[in-house]
C-alpha cells in the first residue's frame, strides 16, 4: 500500500509537501517569533562554510550555526571518528564506568588549561554553567560556611535554564521569569574607559556570602558582542581572588580560537577557578558540555561523607560518541593549517572593522580575534527587539549568507574554513545593507 501511495505521488507528478511545510506543521523553533508564521529554510546537507537548501540554494553559514562550526559542515575527518565510535560504544553509564574517549578529552583539555585539575562533563553551554554555578555553591556548603550570592556582569547571557538565566542579564529573554530567578548583583562590565568602575562596583559586591563571580571573558556574546580587555579582566579576576572568591570563566562561546587565542582565558593573567565549553568543543557536531574545575574546588568535594556528594549528572553525560567528535575537532584545532585560518580570519575581520567603523549607519564597529560587530545608527535605542533586526535576516538569506542579528548589532563570526572569496561575498552583502539604512 505505502508502495502504491509512494509511486502514485511520483508517477502523477502529485506536489509533496515541502520540508518547510512540514515543519511549519509539526515544529516549534528556538527564539522564534510564533506570529507572523515564517517558514524555516530547509536545509539538506553541508559542506565547508556552505549549508544547501531544499530549494536548490548554498547559503555562506556566516554566524558558524550560532556559534558552534569551527572547520565545516559534514568535515569528512570528524565524521569518520564520529562513524567508528558509533560501532564501538555510542554511549555509556557514567557513573561509576569510563570510556577511553571522555578520558583522552579530559587529558587533552586539562593539557591546554593546565591550572585546572578536573573535567566534569554534562550536555551543552547551559548546564555547563549550571554546573560550575552549583559547584560553587556547593564548594561552600562543603567547607561549612554556605553562601548563595553570585556576582555576574551588567548585559551577560550564560543560557537559558534556571540558573544560567539567573546569572545572566534581565531582560526580554528571561523577563516571564523573572520572579522565579534567584538573586544575582550584576555589575558593570569593565569596557574602555570604565575599568574602574567596574572594579570599584565590584569591590562593593564582593561579601561574605559570595559563592561566585562569573564572567564571559573578554567577549559578551548574546548580549551584543560586547568586547572588553583581558588586563581589565585580569584586575576583576584578582579582586575576587584576594577575597578568597571563586571565579567562573564561561568560555561557551569564547572558547576553541574565537578570540585569537584557544581560550580567552589564555590573554588573562590572572587565571579562573572554574571553566565552561561547549559550542565549539566538538567543531559543531555533536552536543557536549564541560565545566573544568581547580584542585582547590575539587579538594572540597573530597569526602567520604556522602551528603557531600556533588550530586549532579545527565543521562547523556560524557557520551562517547560527543567526546569522539570533541577529540576529532581538537586534532583539527591542533593543525598549523587551523592556527593559520584562525590567523588570516582576524586579520581580515580586522582590516573589514577598520574599513567599515566610519560608514555612516555605523555606530561602532569591533572586533576581537575571529568576531566582528556592527552596532547600527538607529531611532531607537541598541536592543534584541530594535526594529532593524527583522530586515537583516530575510535581506542576507537572499544574498545566499547567514547572519542573525542582535538587534541592530550583527555580527560576522564564520566557521575557521570560510574562504576569502566568501567572506567577501558576506562584507559585501553587508554594505548593502548599511547602504540600505
Ligand atoms: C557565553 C554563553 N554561555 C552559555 C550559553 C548557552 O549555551 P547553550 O545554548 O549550548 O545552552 C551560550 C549560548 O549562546 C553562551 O554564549
Amino acid at each position: 500500500m505505502r508502495w502504491l501511495l509512494y509511486c502514485g505521488c511520483y508517477l502523477c507528478g502529485m506536489n509533496t509537501p515541502s520540508l518547510s511545510a512540514r515543519d511549519r506543521a509539526a515544529v516549534w523553533h528556538p527564539f522564534t517569533p510564533q506570529l507572523p508564521v515564517q517558514d524555516a529554510v530547509a536545509l539538506v546537507r553541508g559542506e565547508g562554510a556552505l549549508l544547501f537548501g531544499e530549494d536548490g540554494r548554498s547559503y555562506i553559514d556566516a554566524t558558524a550555526s550560532w556559534w558552534v562550526n569551527l572547520h565545516g559542515h559534514a568535515h569528512p575527518y570528524i565524521a569518520q571518528k564520529i562513524a567508528v565510535q558509533l560501532v564501538t560504544l555510542e554511549h555509556a553509564i557514567f557513573s561509576g564506568f569510563t570510556h577511553e574517549p571522555a578520558v583522552e578529552l579530559a587529558e587533552r583539555l586539562l593539557g591546554r588549561l593546565p591550572h585546572m585539575s578536573k573535567v566534569f562533563y554534562s550536555d551543552d553551554g547551559s548546564t555547563a554553567v549550571e554546573v560550575a554555578l552549583k559547584m560553587a555553591l556547593q564548594y561552600w556548603h562543603n567547607k561549612g560556611t554556605p553562601r548563595t550570592k553570585i556576582v555576574a556582569f551588567e548585559n551577560a547571557y550564560h543560557g537559558d535554564t534556571f540558573g544560567a538565566m539567573s546569572a545572566g542579564a534581565r531582560n526580554v529573554f528571561s523577563r516571564a521569569f523573572g520572579p522565579l530567578l534567584f538573586e544575582v548583583v550584576h555589575i558593570p562590565v569593565p569596557l574602555p574607559g570604565s575599568e574602574d568602575a567596574s572594579l570599584n562596583a565590584l569591590t562593593e559586591a564582593l561579601d561574605e556570602h559570595t559563592a561566585a563571580f562569573i564572567a564571559e571573558p573578554l567577549i559578551q556574546g548574546a548580549g551584543g558582542m560586547i568586547m572588553y580587555e583581558a588586563e581589565a579582566l585580569s584586575r576583576i579576576y584578582q579582586r575576587c581572588k584576594d577575597k578568597g572568591i571563586p571565579v567562573i570563566a564561561d568560555e561557551v562561546m569564547t572558547g576553541f580560537g574565537r578570540t585569537g587565542t584557544w581560550f580567552a582565558s589564555d590573554q588573562c593573567t590572572v587565571k579562573p577557578d572554574m571553566i565552561c565549553l561547549s559550542k565549539g568543543l566538538t567543531g559543531g557536531f555533536m552536543p557536549l558540555g564541560v565545566t573544568l574545575c581547580t584542585e582547590e574546588i575539587h579538594a572540597a568535594f573530597l569526602t567520604s561523607d556522602r551528603t557531600r556528594t556533588f550530586f549532579h549528572g545527565h543521562s547523556y553525560t560524557a557520551n562517547a560518541t560527543a567526546c569522539a567528535a570533541a577529540l576529532a575537532s581538537f586534532d583539527l584545532m591542533e593543525e598549523a593549517h587551523t592556527q593559520q585560518q584562525i590567523h588570516t580570519l582576524a586579520h581580515f575581520q580586522q582590516a573589514q572593522t577598520r574599513r567599515l567603523k566610519n560608514h555612516r549607519a555605523v555606530m561602532q564597529a569591533r572586533c576581537k580575534g575571529t568576531i566582528a560587530a556592527f552596532e547600527l545608527r538607529s531611532t531607537e535605542s541598541t536592543s534584541y527587539l530594535n526594529p532593524i533586526s527583522e530586515r537583516v535576516h530575510p535581506f542576507f538569506l537572499e544574498r545566499g549568507v547567514i547572519l542573525r542579528p542582535l538587534g541592530n548589532i550583527i555580527y560576522v563570526l564564520p566557521p575557521y574554513c570560510i574562504t576569502t572569496k566568501q567572506l567577501e561575498q558576506v562584507y559585501a552583502a553587508l554594505e548593502e545593507f548599511l547602504e540600505t539604512c
